[in-house]
């Protein structure tokens, strides 16, 4: 599935930290992207991560650039962006990588970085999400792409989508039914990014220049 970066018209450089899901849902939707764009390397910052596993069986390359040789934060981001520029990526997409991010990392990628957020945002940024929803009593959960700027899950929303919270779920339950939503969504940004059909405007997603963000809500009922 990889290319070479001679005929690469748009690398895209996926960070992990653990599972991967994600990771494979974007793996198997790569088809639908804008031709050309392709993954062209996956970063995580854990060893033991299973999407490096994910990726290789994939055929994509794999690093691990460890947190833990690095005394601080900004030595680790400034490592992390000269090893994420070697592949002069048009599209940066955080897949379940859990570490804050330095300003300096995040204004170098500005427009071009994005994430998956496990909320309805601007509801619960942070941790522990679901049971933060679930303990206010919220009908629905959801999922969130949206670009990286400043503000911690903060960005101009690309996509959501929600689904219904049970009386009787507990996180992990709701966390599952969310997830399956993110494997929908977030190939489908990526596929609008690699197609340019996304652009921003006061702070706000517009998809073909259209704020009216229809296509960009998915409500999924029990
Ligand atoms: C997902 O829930 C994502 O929203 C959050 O971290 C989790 C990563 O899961 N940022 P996976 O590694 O993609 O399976």
């Amino acid at each position: 599935m990889s290319q070479s970066s001679e005929t690469a018209a748009f690398p895209i450089v996926v960070l992990i930290s653990g599972s991967g899901s994600n990771l494979q849902s974007i793996i198997d939707r790569q088809q639908d992207f804008e031709s050309g764009a392709y993954i062209s390397m996956v970063i995580s910052n854990n060893p033991e991560a299973h999407g490096l596993q994910r990726a290789r069986k994939s055929g994509i390359s794999t690093i691990v650039i460890n947190h833990r040789d690095y005394p601080d934060r900004p030595s680790y981001d400034a490592a992390l962006m000269v090893e994420i520029d070697r592949y002069q990526p048009k599209l940066v997409v955080l897949a379940g990588f859990m570490r804050l991010l330095t300003t300096d990392f995040v204004s170098h990628y500005s427009g071009r970085l994005i994430n998956i957020h496990p909320s309805l945002l601007p509801r619960y940024p942070g941790l522990n999400t679901h049971q933060r929803a679930i303990e206010n009593g919220d009908r629905k959960a959801g999922a969130t792409v949206h670009y990286v700027t400043a503000e911690v899950d903060g960005g101009p929303i690309i996509i959501q989508a929600s689904v219904p919270v049970a009386a009787d779920d507990n996180s992990q339950q709701l966390a599952q039914r969310v997830l399956a939503q993110e494997h929908h969504i977030y190939p489908r940004a990526i596929q609008w990014f690699t197609q340019g059909r996304l652009t921003v405007k006061d702070n706000k997603v517009l998809l073909d220049g259209d704020e009216s963000a229809q296509q960009r809500i998915i409500s999924n009922e029990i």
